[in-house]
């Protein structure tokens, strides 16, 4: 291993463009049937070499005050869980410092965590020179969390059991999108639980096919009416802000709006680059200068190496 290596890796942020909620299992998951596209966002991660089998983590951006930078990261736990499982215990004495610049919205229902965690699940075993292919990694993936599979996998993907079981889908074309991001986060198993009140006996959660045949025309009109969210109303009513923003659809020319996972994120399809254009200017117009907004586009790939 060169000691002054440094490995980068990009990662997207992904949205659920149907997202169905089952019952609520006895470890607390619920059985989900999603459909994941991973989007033009990214946090970077890099990871180098340190002494002594420590793990340090530093993070960068506006919001790096928000996330936790102790073992409670799921990138330190990334790089423990191959440390302490797959590294033979004759090299258990690498460390290594990971800085992650974060983009993706923090409680966003965007999966940054998980993301970042796909992302230093890859930039370690790059580091360490961990012989793992893309199943193993995946497989090892899920214990970190539901969405972080996903993460690897990018594009667009069925994904069931906790969301940790991923498909990838076919698809045709590019879709585009406004995003309105919240200062305020929604906490995901907040969201589950309120759901779990307003909807107590749900039945098994399924991908509807319409959804996928339009995803294999590549037209967002096609698309857009097939778009759904069962945690919507859950957000919603903890958050009429959200509700407000996701109504907000026909009157800025965007063919729909959806909640991004557990929210607060709201995401708008588009026609085209040049309604997201539009769509954008009048939701600024809406919503004011000061509320955090992006033109993105999907699918992108999953974690990927990024040369330096
Ligand atoms: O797996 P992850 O840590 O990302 O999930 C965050 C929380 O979201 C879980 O602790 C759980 O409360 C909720 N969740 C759930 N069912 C899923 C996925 C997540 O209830 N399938």
């Amino acid at each position: 291993m060169d000691t002054d290596e440094a490995i980068r890796v990009r990662v997207p942020a992904k949205i659920n463009l149907t997202l169905g909620v089952g019952p609520r299992e006895d470890d607390g998951y619920h059985q989900l049937a999603t459909v994941f596209q991973a989007i033009s966002v990214h946090d970077e991660l890099t990871a180098r070499a340190a002494p002594d089998g420590v793990t340090e983590l530093v993070t960068h951006g506006p919001q790096a005050d928000l996330v936790p930078a102790g073992p409670d990261n799921l990138v330190w736990q990334a790089a423990d869980l191959l440390r302490n499982e797959i590294l033979p215990a004759s090299r258990r004495d690498l460390g290594v410092r990971i800085d992650v610049t974060k983009a993706i919205p923090v409680a966003g229902g965007m999966a940054g965590g998980s993301a970042d965690a796909a992302a230093a699940l890859l930039a370690c075993s790059v580091l360490w020179d961990l012989d793992l292919d893309p199943t193993e990694l995946r497989e090892l993936s899920a214990g970190l969390g539901a969405d972080v599979p996903f993460a690897l996998t990018g594009g667009t993907a069925v994904g069931t059991g906790r969301g940790d079981r991923v498909v990838p889908a076919l698809t045709r074309g590019t879709y585009h999108w406004v995003l309105v991001f919240s200062e305020t986060g929604v906490s995901t198993p907040a969201a589950f639980a309120r759901h779990d009140e307003l909807r107590p006996d749900p039945p098994e959660p399924s991908i509807p096919p319409e959804l996928m045949a339009a995803l294999g025309t590549g037209r967002a009109a096609d698309l857009a009416p097939h778009l759904y969210n069962d945690l919507a109303e859950a957000t919603c009513s903890m958050r009429p802000d959200v509700a407000e923003v996701l109504g907000l659809a026909d009157q800025v020319g965007a063919l729909t709006a959806i909640l991004c996972g557990s929210g607060p994120t709201v995401a708008f399809l588009v026609a085209d680059e040049n309604a997201a254009v539009d769509a954008h200017l009048q939701l600024r117009a809406e919503l004011g200068a000061e509320v955090g907004m992006r033109r993105v586009h999907g699918p992108v790939p999953g974690a990927r190496l990024v040369s330096s």
